[in-house]
């Protein structure tokens, strides 16, 4: 596994590539979840290049830029075991050194569920991620679907700018109790890991009602409000069925959605999320 630090370092290692190239870009602190991204990659590639940067630009100035996880030397172990090729770990300054001024904005889906709780996130992501795929030229990109507003965002992103590879978007992997794998599930401590898992009861609870014929979105959102509402360490941030394409809040169910929510647990914020069919 050859590990580069520096753009010009990662466009040589690209030079010396032939076939296709797999990308999962993350922030580090590996869990199963990324790792199954780095597994579906390698099945589907010659070549899997895994990147690992915490991005400044993508975290609100109160939000957990200066205590997001990092354990870099067991990253590394973990994707040589997976058998990455390459992994590109680049310096904050290497992204963007001083004078940087440029930036990737998508508009309208980004405005709404997590562009509205953390305004600016998303030009973050897209500038960080379009500026990876400059470096790394990928042919395919791995993301989870536990960040299921990211990955059609960065499809969005793709599309609009006629950029030259394919969007994969993965299945969440969840612990037993459902909770769905984050790196900053690390922040939980127990009692607030156990009480989280009602969020996938929850998710799990609207498909059910959604799989008996509801199609009244209020009546789901509702039921799901009560369930996590029950839970006195849970504050709900929103709860939101919208359409799965477009993003936005849906009042009949009558085409693709998805049920998602953002649900603080003492100073930890999570995300998941289900399509509903
Ligand atoms: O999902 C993440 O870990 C990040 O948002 C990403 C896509 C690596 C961009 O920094």
């Amino acid at each position: 596994m050859r590990v580069a630090s520096t753009i010009p370092e990662m466009k040589c290692l690209r030079r010396e590539i032939s076939g296709t190239l797999g990308f999962v870009p993350t922030m580090g602190y590996l869990h199963e979840g990324h790792l199954s991204l780095v597994r579906q990659a390698r099945a589907e590639n010659s070549v899997v290049v895994a990147s690992i940067f915490v991005n400044p630009t993508q975290f609100g100035p109160k939000e957990d830029f200066k205590t997001y996880p990092r354990d870099p030397k067991h990253d590394l172990a973990l994707l040589e075991s997976e058998k990455t090729d390459i992994v590109f770990m680049p310096s904050d300054v290497e992204m963007y050194p001083q004078g940087y001024s440029s930036w990737v904005t998508v508009e309208n889906i980004t405005e709404m569920l997590e562009g509205s709780c953390r305004p600016g996130h998303f030009k973050g992501v897209t500038t960080v991620v379009a500026k990876l795929f400059n470096i790394v030229e990928p042919n395919k990109a791995y993301f989870g679907q536990k960040d299921f507003q990211q990955a059609t965002v960065i499809r969005k992103m793709v599309i609009d700018l006629n950029m030259n590879l394919e969007i994969v978007v993965a299945p969440t992997i969840r612990e037993k109790n459902g909770l769905a794998m984050s790196s900053r599930n690390a922040y939980l401590n127990p009692q607030e890991r156990q009480a989280a898992a009602v969020l996938y009861q929850a998710l799990t609870q609207a498909q059910q009602i959604r799989r008996k014929g509801q199609k009244d979105a209020e009546y789901i959102r509702r039921e799901m409000y009560t369930l996590i509402g029950r839970e006195p360490l849970a504050k709900i941030e929103y709860i939101s069925i919208a359409d799965a394409v477009t993003l936005e809040e849906l009042a009949t169910i009558d085409r693709p959605a998805v049920a998602s929510l953002a649900v603080r647990f003492g100073k930890t914020r999570l995300i998941d999320n289900v399509i509903l069919e």
